[in-house]
C-alpha cells in the first residue's frame, strides 16, 4: 500500500506527521514560494519520471531571492531528497510534488526580514487537472492578473494564488472550466494556473513575461518541442483578447494542465470548437516526452525507482 512521505523540518517523515503551527508566518501572510512538479508513471518501465526537476528548482531559487528566503540546499541534495520521497512513497501512478520554501517563524508581523526560513517537500497522487482530450471552455476573468509592481508573478508565491483562486472560482461557478486573466493594460496574461498560446496562420504566439505571467516550464517545453519536432517557431508578444476569439487554435500549458486545448472562450468557439491539428500534434509529442518515452528528451526525466525492470 503506497504511503506518502514528506521532507519536513530537515527529516523525511510520513506526510501525516508533517504539521505546522497555526502561528507560522507563511500560513498567516502567504510568505512562501513553491513549485508544482509532476512525477509521471511509465507502466512499461515501471518507473516514475520526474519532469524537469532541474528547471523547477532553478525557478524556486529565483522565487526565494525575490521573497528573501534563505535556501541553503545544493542541487544534488534537492534532487536526491525529491526522488527519495517518491521512491519511499511507492506510488505506481501519476504524482504531484510540492517543494515549498517558507517563512517558518511562529510570529505575527507582516514583513520579510528577521524571520526564519524552512523548506519542505511533499508528494500526492495527481491525475488530470483539466481534460486535455476534450479541451477547456474558458471565460475572460473579471479579475486582472497581479502586476509585477504588486506581487511579482514571475515568482511562484503562495500569496499570489489568491488572485488565481478568485479567477478560477468565478469561472467554475459561472459554468466554465478555466479563467483567462488580462493584465492591467488589457492584454492577455494567462490562465489561473496555465500559460496560454494561440495558433494563427501556422504560427504560435504567446504573451511575454512582461504580461505578468509565471514563466512556465511547460511553456518552455512546448516552445522547444514546437521548434525541434514541428519546425514551428513561437513568437512572444502582447496578445489582445479579441485575437483569442479569432485564432485558428488556442491552448494552455502547465504542469497540472499539461497541454490543454481551449475550445471555447466567452461563448465563442475557437477555430472549429474542438482541439486543433497543431495542438493535437504537439500534445501527443509532449505526453510521450513527459513519460520518458522519447529517448531524445530523456534528460528532462529523472527516474525515481532504483529497482527498474531489466
Ligand atoms: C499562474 C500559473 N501560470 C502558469 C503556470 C504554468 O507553469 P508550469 O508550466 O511551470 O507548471 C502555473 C503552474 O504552475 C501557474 O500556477
Amino acid at each position: 500500500m503506497p504511503t506518502p512521505y514528506a521532507y519536513f523540518k530537515k527529516q523525511i517523515v510520513p506526510l501525516s506527521e508533517a504539521k505546522i503551527s497555526v502561528v507560522t508566518h507563511a500560513f498567516n501572510y502567504g510568505t512562501a514560494v513553491f513549485e508544482g512538479i509532476r512525477g509521471n508513471w511509465n507502466e512499461d518501465d515501471e518507473q516514475v519520471y520526474v519532469f524537469r526537476l532541474k528547471e523547477h528548482y532553478a525557478r524556486l531559487r529565483k522565487s526565494c531571492r525575490i521573497m528573501r528566503i534563505d535556501f541553503p540546499y545544493s542541487d544534488e541534495e534537492l534532487y536526491s531528497l525529491t526522488t527519495r520521497i517518491v521512491e519511499m512513497s511507492g506510488y505506481r501512478e501519476d504524482l504531484y510534488l510540492r517543494p515549498l520554501a517558507y517563512k517558518s517563524s511562529e510570529v505575527l508581523g507582516v514583513r520579510l526580514h528577521d524571520l526564519e526560513d524552512d523548506f519542505l517537500i511533499f508528494v500526492q497522487p495527481f491525475g488530470p487537472y483539466l481534460d486535455p482530450d476534450k479541451g477547456a471552455r474558458c471565460c475572460t476573468s473579471t479579475w486582472r492578473r497581479v502586476e509585477d509592481t504588486a506581487i511579482p508573478a514571475r515568482a511562484k508565491i503562495t500569496g499570489i494564488y489568491a488572485n488565481s483562486a478568485l479567477a478560477k472560482t468565478e469561472a467554475n461557478l459561472n459554468g466554465f472550466d478555466e479563467a483567462i486573466m488580462l493584465d492591467e493594460r488589457g492584454h492577455v496574461s494567462e490562465g489561473s494556473g496555465e500559460n496560454i498560446f494561440v495558433v494563427q496562420d501556422d504560427r504560435i504566439i504567446t504573451p511575454p513575461p512582461s504580461s505578468n505571467i509565471l514563466v512556465g516550464i511547460t511553456r518552455e517545453t512546448v516552445i522547444t518541442l514546437a521548434r525541434e519536432e514541428l519546425g514551428v517557431e513561437t513568437v512572444e508578444r502582447d496578445v489582445d483578447r479579441s485575437e483569442l476569439y479569432t485564432a485558428d487554435e488556442c491552448f494552455m500549458t502547465g504542469t497540472a494542465a499539461h497541454v490543454t486545448p481551449v475550445v471555447e472562450l466567452d461563448h465563442r468557439p475557437i477555430g472549429e470548437g474542438k482541439p486543433g491539428p497543431l495542438t493535437t500534434r504537439l500534445s501527443r509529442i509532449y505526453f510521450d516526452v513527459i513519460r520518458g518515452k522519447n529517448p531524445k528528451y530523456l534528460h528532462w526525466c529523472t527516474p525515481c525507482y532504483s529497482k527498474v525492470k531489466a
